[in-house]
């Protein structure tokens, strides 16, 4: 019971957590195309009034007029449109999911225990916990630090674009380092997303406090506060595509069991930006074919580097004797290493049901499982995070058995 109503408030979490995404990324990526869409006013009395540029739409039966003022408007209303619990909800929700998922199960989701670093490879649960909120935290601090020293008054944003994507290149390889593949995606996508709240948290909406406060003051607003707020903001609209490719990735084993995995991860963040690139392009009338083309070209790399190298086979293979033996052996390997999660009612680790609708029960069950079981065994992911002290020997003779 336990275990189900921990897995039923996933499922909730879940739910939030894209739908507070969905809001939060949808409004990003409006108002980029709402402010790469202005034209000067039509109006010349407008252009007077301090708009600089103004965009009509329509939209569910009606007409929109948006206009931007360029420096404040001569009055501004009390109530001002403020956009932050989007963000605020999107990282709290994906935090809660991280934190009952990972935080509670270290041992089978964190800790990686062919990791290359000894000390990391036989970390107990609490310090893989508080290892990976420490990652995270350091994440912000790293980045936030590159955007305050490289380029503090917006004017080397160029030279800072470039250290934040060998920062990301850095993480990726460390993650995959320290934690399991899964873990590893997801943290990596999670260090972009904890920057992208954290920016609007701790530079945006306080920038914008300021400059609101200022002009009801009467006062020129410090120009350096919306500069900031923008540059944080532009580094954000290159995060979203990378950060849903990440975190959409740690559903599928084939991308962090590959063993160009940080590889992987990072090709996945260039592409998203160049893709995005793109549409902030088009936006504002420029057809860039170029971006998705370059976008695409590192997709095809990564699947490149991630396709199996042995070529499985979808369709079941009836039982044949002579393959008897093997398989035989094979059944009870898996009966030794795997039924205690794979099963109806499973034994280790507080799960529901069996982890993925993959039952491994009887011949049949593994017979149609067949590919599926010889990739995670042969990339290591299964046994997860190896609680069933599979051996190598079992491995090899699991390799060896032609999945018929
Ligand atoms: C400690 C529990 C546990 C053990 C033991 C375990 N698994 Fe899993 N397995 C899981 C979980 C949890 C998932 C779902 C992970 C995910 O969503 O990526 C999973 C998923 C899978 C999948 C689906 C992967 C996919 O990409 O969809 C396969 C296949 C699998 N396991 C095979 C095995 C085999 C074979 C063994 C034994 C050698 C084994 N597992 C042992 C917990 C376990």
């Amino acid at each position: 019971m336990e275990a189900f109503l921990s897995e039923f408030g996933n499922l909730l979490l879940r739910w939030l957590h894209v739908i507070a995404a969905i809001a939060w990324i949808g409004e990003s990526i409006y108002f980029v195309m709402l402010d790469n869409s202005l034209r000067p006013p039509r109006n010349p009395i407008q252009s007077k009034a301090g708009v600089s540029g103004e965009m009509w739409a329509v939209h569910g039966g009606g007409f929109y007029h948006n206009q931007k003022y360029l420096v404040s408007p001569p009055d501004l209303p009390e109530d001002l449109h403020w956009s932050f619990w989007k963000a605020y909800s999107t990282w709290l929700s994906g935090f809660a999911l991280f934190a009952i998922m990972y935080l509670l199960k270290p041992t089978f989701y964190l800790v990686n225990p062919s990791s290359p670093w000894a000390w990391a490879a036989t970390m107990s649960g609490v310090q893989a916990s508080a290892l990976a909120v420490a990652f995270l935290v350091a994440g912000w601090v790293v980045y936030d630090q590159l955007c305050r020293r490289i380029s503090p008054n917006m004017k080397h944003d160029g030279r800072l674009s470039l250290a934040v994507g060998i920062m990301m290149v850095l993480v990726s390889w460390l993650s995959m380092q320290m934690f399991q593949g899964r873990a590893a995606f997801l943290l990596t996508g999670a260090v972009m997303a904890t920057a992208m709240s954290a920016n609007v948290f701790f530079w945006i909406i306080p920038g914008q406090r300021r400059m609101v406060k200022a002009m009801k003051a009467g006062v020129a607003p410090n120009p350096l506060d919306g500069k900031r707020g923008k540059q944080r903001s532009v580094h954000n609209t290159y995060f979203t595509l990378p950060v849903v490719l990440l975190m959409l990735s740690n559903h599928y084993s084939f991308t962090y069991t590959s063993p160009y995995a940080w590889q992987i991860m990072s090709l996945f963040i260039f592409s998203g930006a160049l893709i995005r690139q793109y549409f902030v392009l088009r936006h504002s009338g420029k057809n860039q074919l170029g971006y998705p083309v370059a976008g695409v070209i590192l997709l095809a790399i990564a699947a490149w580097l991630m396709a199996p190298t042995t070529t499985p086979s979808s369709t079941p293979v009836p039982v044949v004797d002579s393959g008897k033996d093997t398989e035989t052996s094979v059944l009870g390997i898996v009966t030794a290493r795997c039924v205690q999660c794979h099963s109806e009612k499973p034994t280790l680790g507080g799960f529901a049901a069996a982890p993925a609708g993959v039952h491994l029960e009887s011949l049949g069950d593994i017979q149609r499982h067949a590919d599926q079981i010889k990739q995670t065994v042969a990339s290591r992911y299964m046994p997860l995070g190896n609680m069933t002290s599979m051996t190598d020997a079992e491995r090899a003779a699991i390799a060896a058995w032609d999945g018929s």
